[in-house]
């Protein structure tokens, strides 16, 4: 049995990969300071898998917390989910961001090989690619950041590559999520973003649940299929399982190595709103608006590489992913906070 620390694992995509980890036999240990996720989450994950993960609650920046981690536990590897996420918040605070994100990884790496542990899969972002035009985007493709969030990911990256040559020890695993979705088959386990969402699928379930009465289609006029955006969504039990194939894969990446994981399939705003719609059994009623500035008009993953590096594939489509949205969402209308 294995002992994955798992950084943030309290929060939506770490709860989906610490029940993946703990139904395949891994032993996972989640540091988190629930600056964003709600201690109900351990709750659910034990109601799902029989087992209650190990928790410490502590921020990451805190060295002598991480420190006692591995002093307590034997740490085979790391995935390191821990970090700020919303790119509006970012820009309006962005010391926040570096601080939390950078300097977070950065005493994560440090405690990391003070005990030996050279094995990390981190969780980057298809926002590494700025405002890519060629689909669809493979890893090779030039990274750029648009935002402080988005240069908190390069930055993070760039830190893992160095390290990398500096010590040939590190193998390390860089998954880039294109746009994650769902939540767990259970109906236990979900996003429960604060506030008004940010992104598409949240909002849209919001307003299925009539928390909000209508979605704002950022963009009618752009060059797809129907003239909204386009995306790759990716179901967060696939993205779950991405984490399981890179860990199994680690011992043989040559140093640091970056995956694309989503489907290679884009979707519509109205693809998503429609599909939603057959999902939840009622229309959902939107309004095209102006573009949401910095949006690019298509964006979608070349996928090759993590099928053959990490013999990895998404099984979900849009159909089972609004599907299984809806069930979080209509089992938990206000989230976490529900009961
Ligand atoms: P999330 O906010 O639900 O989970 C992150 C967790 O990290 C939260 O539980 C939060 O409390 C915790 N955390 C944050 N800073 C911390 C710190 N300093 N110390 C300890 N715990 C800390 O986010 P998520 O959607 O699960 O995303 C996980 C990771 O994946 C993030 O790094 C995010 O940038 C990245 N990512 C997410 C998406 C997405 O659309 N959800 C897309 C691409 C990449
Ligand atoms: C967002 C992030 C990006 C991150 C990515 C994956 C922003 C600006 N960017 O981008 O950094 O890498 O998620 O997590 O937040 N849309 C609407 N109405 C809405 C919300 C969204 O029409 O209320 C549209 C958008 O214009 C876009 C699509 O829906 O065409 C998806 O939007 P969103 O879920 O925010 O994802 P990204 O734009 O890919």
């Amino acid at each position: 049995m294995q002992k994955i620390l798992v950084t943030g694992g309290a929060g939506y995509i770490g709860s989906h990969t610490v029940v993946a980890l703990l139904q395949q036999g891994y032993e996972p240990v989640i540091v988190d300071n629930f600056s964003n996720s709600h201690p109900r989450v351990i709750d659910r994950i034990e109601q799902i898998c029989n087992q209650r993960p190990s928790v410490v609650d502590a921020d990451l920046r805190d060295t002598d917390a991480l420190a006692s981690i591995f002093q307590t536990h034997e740490i085979d590897a790391v995935i390191h989910f821990a970090g700020l996420k919303a790119v509006g918040e970012s820009v309006t605070d962005p010391v926040r961001y570096y601080e939390n994100n950078v300097q977070g990884a950065l005493q994560l790496i440090k405690v990391m090989s003070q005990h030996g542990c050279h094995r990390l899969v981190f969780s980057s972002s298809a926002t590494v690619y700025g405002n890519a035009t060629r689909m669809p985007i493979n890893e090779q493709a030039p990274l750029q950041a648009t935002n402080p969030y988005g240069w908190t990911k390069l930055m993070i990256e760039q830190i893992l590559r160095d390290l990398c040559v500096a010590d040939p020890a590190w193998r390390v695993a860089l998954l880039r999520y294109f746009n994650p979705v769902a939540a767990h088959q259970s109906g236990l386990i979900g996003e429960d973003p604060n506030g008004i969402p940010n992104n598409l699928v949240p909002f849209v379930a919001q307003v299925a649940v009539g928390r909000r009465d209508h979605v704002a289609v950022f963009g009618g006029d752009y060059d797809t299929h129907d003239g909204t955006g386009v995306r790759d969504y990716i179901h967060v039990l696939d993205l779950a399982d991405a984490h399981l194939s890179a860990l199994r894969a680690l011992d043989g990446l040559d140093g640091c190595r970056a995956f694309n994981i989503g489907t290679g399939n884009g979707h519509s705003v109205l693809d998503v709103i429609r599909a939603f719609s057959q999902a939840c059994g009622q229309d959902i009623p939107y309004q095209v608006v102006d573009r949401r500035p910095g949006d690019v008009a298509t964006s979608y993953a070349d996928v090759s590489r993590s099928q053959s590096e990490l013999a990895w594939q998404a099984k979900f489509d849009l159909a089972q992913m609004m599907q299984d949205h809806w069930r979080w969402q209509s089992q938990n209308p206000q989230g976490y906070g529900s009961d």
